[in-house]
C-alpha cells in the first residue's frame, strides 16, 4: 500500500535545508507519495527546484494560514491549513494506503515507515525530544493501550505529538467529516477525536510495542545569517535574487 506523507512547510532562512533533509530520508522509502504543502498563496520556484532534485515523488501544493490567525499575537495554529489542505487531497485523489503528517523540521527513522504503512484505522507511537520530559508515547500495560505519557497533557483524550501516529486511508474515507482544528496544542487531539468512533482496542501500537523511538520532534536554531539562503545565488556577481 502507498505512503502520503504530508508535509506543511513555510518560506523561512531554514525552508531548502529542511525540505532537503527530510526529502533524502523519504528517498529511502518505496511507494511513497510527498504532498509538500505550503503555507503561502503561490508556489516558490526554489522550493519546486529542490523538490525535483530530491527526485522523491511528489505534489507541491499551497495552503495559507487563514489572516485571522496570521495577525494573534498569541500562539498560531502552524501547519493546520496545510494538513488540512492534504485531507482534501487524499479524498480527492486516494484510495488506499496510510498518511503520516511529517513536519519539514522533525527526524524520521525510515524504519517507521514500513511498520506504518499496514495501518488498519490507526497506529501510534512515541516521539522523542517532546516539551521537557523528552518523550511522549502511548502507555502499554498488559500488552494494551492504557493511557499517554507527555509532559503536557492539557486535558486531551489524545496527548500525542503530530509525529507520533498514521492514519489509514480507507479510514479516512468513512470519516468525510474528520478535520484538524485551528486550535494550538490541540491539533493532534482534535483530528484524532474527529475520527471516532474509534476504540482503543483499534489503535496499533507499533515500534516494538512502542519501546523504540522512531521518531523526534527536532527544531532547527533560527539562522538569522541566513537571510539570504532561500534566494537564488548568482555566484558570478555576487548578487541574490530575491522573488523568484
Ligand atoms: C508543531 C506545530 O506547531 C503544531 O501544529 C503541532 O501541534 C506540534 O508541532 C506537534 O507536533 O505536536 P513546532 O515544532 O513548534 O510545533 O512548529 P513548527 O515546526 O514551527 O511548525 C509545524 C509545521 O508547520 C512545520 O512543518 C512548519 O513548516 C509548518 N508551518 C509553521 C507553517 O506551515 N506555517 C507557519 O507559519 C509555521
Ligand atoms: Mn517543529
Amino acid at each position: 500500500p502507498p505512503l502520503y506523507i504530508i508535509t506543511p512547510t513555510y518560506r523561512r532562512p531554514e525552508q531548502l535545508a529542511e525540505l532537503t533533509r527530510l526529502g533524502y530520508t523519504l528517498k529511502h522509502v518505496p511507494n511513497l507519495l510527498w504532498l509538500v504543502i505550503e503555507d503561502a498563496n503561490h508556489t516558490n520556484r526554489l522550493v519546486a527546484q529542490t523538490l525535483n532534485r530530491i527526485g522523491v515523488p511528489y505534489e507541491y501544493l499551497v495552503a495559507p494560514m487563514p489572516e485571522q490567525y496570521k495577525k494573534t499575537k498569541r500562539a498560531k495554529p502552524r501547519g493546520v491549513s496545510n494538513r488540512n489542505r492534504g485531507l482534501d487531497y487524499l479524498r480527492a485523489n486516494a484510495t488506499e494506503g496510510v498518511l503520516y503528517f511529517a513536519d519539514d523540521d522533525n527526524t524520521y527513522d525510515i524504519n517507521i515507515f514500513e511498520q506504518m504503512r499496514y495501518t488498519k484505522k490507526v497506529s501510534m507511537w512515541p516521539v522523542g525530544l517532546v516539551t521537557k520530559t523528552g518523550v511522549s508515547s502511548p502507555i502499554i500495560r498488559n500488552g494494551k493501550l492504557d493511557g499517554y505519557y507527555d509532559g503536557w497533557l492539557g486535558g486531551r483524550k489524545y496527548p500525542v505529538d503530530m509525529a507520533g501516529f498514521a492514519v489509514s486511508v480507507k479510514f479516512l474515507h468513512t470519516r468525510p467529516n474528520a478535520t484538524m482544528p485551528f486550535k494550538p496544542g490541540y491539533e493532534e487531539d482534535g483530528f484524532l477525536r474527529s475520527l471516532a468512533p474509534l476504540q482503543n482496542t483499534e489503535i496499533e501500537l507499533l515500534a516494538d510495542e512502542c519501546r523504540d523511538i522512531l521518531t523526534w520532534h527536532t527544531q532547527t536554531k533560527k539562522n538569522p545569517a541566513a537571510q539570504v539562503l532561500n534566494k537564488r545565488y548568482v555566484n558570478t556577481n555576487l548578487e541574490f535574487i530575491d522573488k523568484l
